[in-house]
């Protein structure tokens, strides 16, 4: 399965934070936004990945996170002039997919809990496509999935204006092989955009798509707004200190999945000596 992390958009909400700098390098806590989504991919398995970001923004995601050898993974990059879509990281990315399956994660979004990976690997094995519902108190802000008495999905509907359920879809998606062909049948949506509600609602009218509940022990947080940010800096923070351990750290994912030896762990963290993260990583080699 390849993956693909969504690091685009012109992060208005976040000015001026994001006049000079993509909102998904910004940090939090103590490394960039986009790590934590992309550690959601190595965790997944994932290392083919295409980062898709502003023409402007990538020279800092390559300077960043260079080719991925460092992981022992694999990156290429790809731009998106204009913010027209999630939707269309799959058209963007379409030569890169070729014929496989696909995992697309918006590089905003962290998801972190206990039992994650093995409902990681349960949607990449599955047929069709898979998506992750998590309850909030303010569903009118996501794409929202409602579901039946048994949990299989009725609808999809994007920042629905009247509730319809408590159930936002998390900025992680798995789709099949044909993902890419569905996707360019869709048309912009009245703001303009190819949303990635159509898609999944498309994978629903032909009955191919899992809905996966987040329970109480996963956190998803997003970081649009300077409230949501902090939110999470200070989410990572506590949770990090508290337990001396990461959340999100590519190093360590890369280790435990097996694509870095002991020596290199130890090298990089050698590297980060002087700092908080280098210090960690220290503890864990
Ligand atoms: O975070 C989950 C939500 O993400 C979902 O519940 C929604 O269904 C989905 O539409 C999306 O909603 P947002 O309102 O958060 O979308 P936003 O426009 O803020 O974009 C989310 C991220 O994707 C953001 O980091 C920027 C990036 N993006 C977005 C668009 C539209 C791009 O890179 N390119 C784009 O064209």
């Amino acid at each position: 399965m390849k993956g693909i992390l969504l690091a685009g958009g012109s992060g208005t909400r976040l000015h001026p934070l994001t006049l000079a700098i993509s909102k998904q390098l910004l940090p939090v806590y103590n490394k960039p936004m986009c790590y934590y989504p992309l550690s959601l991919l190595f965790l997944a398995g994932i290392k083919e990945i295409c980062i898709i970001t502003t023409p402007h923004d990538l020279p800092l995601f390559q300077r960043l996170l260079k080719d991925g050898s460092q992981f022992g993974a694999h990156f290429t990059y790809r731009t998106q002039e204009e913010p027209r879509g999630i939707a269309e990281a799959l058209l963007i990315a379409e030569d890169f997919i070729g014929q496989e399956s696909v995992a697309l994660v918006l590089g905003d979004n962290i998801i972190y809990g206990n039992h994650l990976q093995p409902l990681l690997l349960g949607a990449k094995e599955r047929h069709g496509a898979t998506i992750f519902a998590y309850r909030v108190k303010n569903p009118s802000r996501y794409g929202v999935v409602e579901i039946d008495s048994r949990g299989e999905p009725l609808r999809i509907v994007e920042k629905p204006k009247e509730f319809i359920s408590p159930l936002a879809v998390t900025g992680l998606y798995f789709y099949d092989e044909k993902a890419v062909e569905m996707a360019k049948t869709l048309k912009p949506s009245m703001r303009g955009e190819l949303e990635i509600s159509d898609l999944n609602q498309l994978y629903l009218d032909e009955k191919e798509l899992t809905v996966e509940q987040l329970g109480r022990g996963i956190t998803w947080l997003d970081m649009g707004t300077h409230e949501s940010l902090l939110q999470a800096n200070q989410y990572i923070q506590v949770v990090e200190e508290r337990q001396g351990l990461f959340i999100g750290s590519l190093e360590e994912v890369a280790y435990r999945q097996g694509w870095i030896s002991h020596k290199d762990l130890e090298a990089m963290a050698s590297k980060m000596e002087g700092s908080g993260y280098g210090a960690t990583l220290k503890e864990l080699v």
